[in-house]
């Protein structure tokens, strides 16, 4: 499904995807199981996410013949976690994408103003010729997912998508206005944020909630 028909804004729907989802929501599931289904889920999003990525044909000799087969056109990929919650999809997304290199950019939300801090980035050298696929669990207000993508767009990168797996209709709007390039593929889209930005009904913060920290 496309939100608002913006045909860059993909929210998936799957029946798979929907009861994981419905174990990270519950507010009894606990540590271990979180981390658990937030990489499944990832590993789930990551399959819709490749779907257009381009492959060429290879002869492969079976123990009956020869069958024309398509494999991946060899595109370089890199993941970039925003710390913290993003890293718990990027063994998720690893699984199928094991060649994948993987950049760091930490932000937090200051949580008087909502705005994006940076204290940490590291990409791989040869990030500017790589496909980009941001990783955050949230996309509450934005502020954090569009400084992300500003961050690689100012390294160079120009093919930028972005994993969400709970977004609010604010931030995919204010990515809408300022990444129109961006491609975004949400687990869940919710109905609205709280007066403290958080994600109504969502599954609170997500980090707290992967790393145990509340
Ligand atoms: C959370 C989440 C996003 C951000 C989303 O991180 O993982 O990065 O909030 O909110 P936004 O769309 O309003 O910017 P948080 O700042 O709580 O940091 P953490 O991952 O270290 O817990
Ligand atoms: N960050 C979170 O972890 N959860 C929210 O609901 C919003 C931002």
């Amino acid at each position: 499904m496309n939100y608002k028909g913006n045909d860059k804004i993909h929210i998936l729907e799957h029946p798979l995807i929907s009861h994981k989802l419905a174990i990270l929501r519950d507010e009894n599931t606990g540590t271990r199981e979180f981390r658990t289904v937030v990489s499944e889920i990832s590993s789930l999003i990551t399959y819709e996410a490749t779907r257009h990525m381009p492959t060429r044909e290879v002869e492969v000799t079976t123990p009956c013949g020869v069958a024309k087969c398509q494999v991946l056109a060899g595109k370089k990929v890199a993941i970039v976690p925003i710390l913290r919650a993003g890293l718990g999809m990027v063994d998720g997304v690893l699984s199928l994408l094991p060649t994948a290199k993987v950049g760091h950019v930490g932000l937090y939300r200051d949580p008087e103003t909502l705005e994006p801090v940076e204290y940490y980035c590291k990409m791989p050298a040869d990030i500017s010729e790589r496909d980009v696929i941001i990783l955050d669990p949230m996309l509450a207000t934005g502020g954090s997912a569009t400084a992300a993508i500003q961050f690689m767009k100012d390294y160079g990168c120009r093919n930028i998508a972005m994993m969400n797996i709970i977004a609010a209709p604010e931030g995919l709007d204010v990515i809408a206005r300022d990444h129109p390039d961006v491609e975004i593929y949400v687990a869940a889209l919710d109905d609205h944020l709280n007066e403290h930005g958080y994600i109504v009904p969502g599954l609170g913060d997500a980090g707290d909630r992967i790393f145990g920290t509340k």
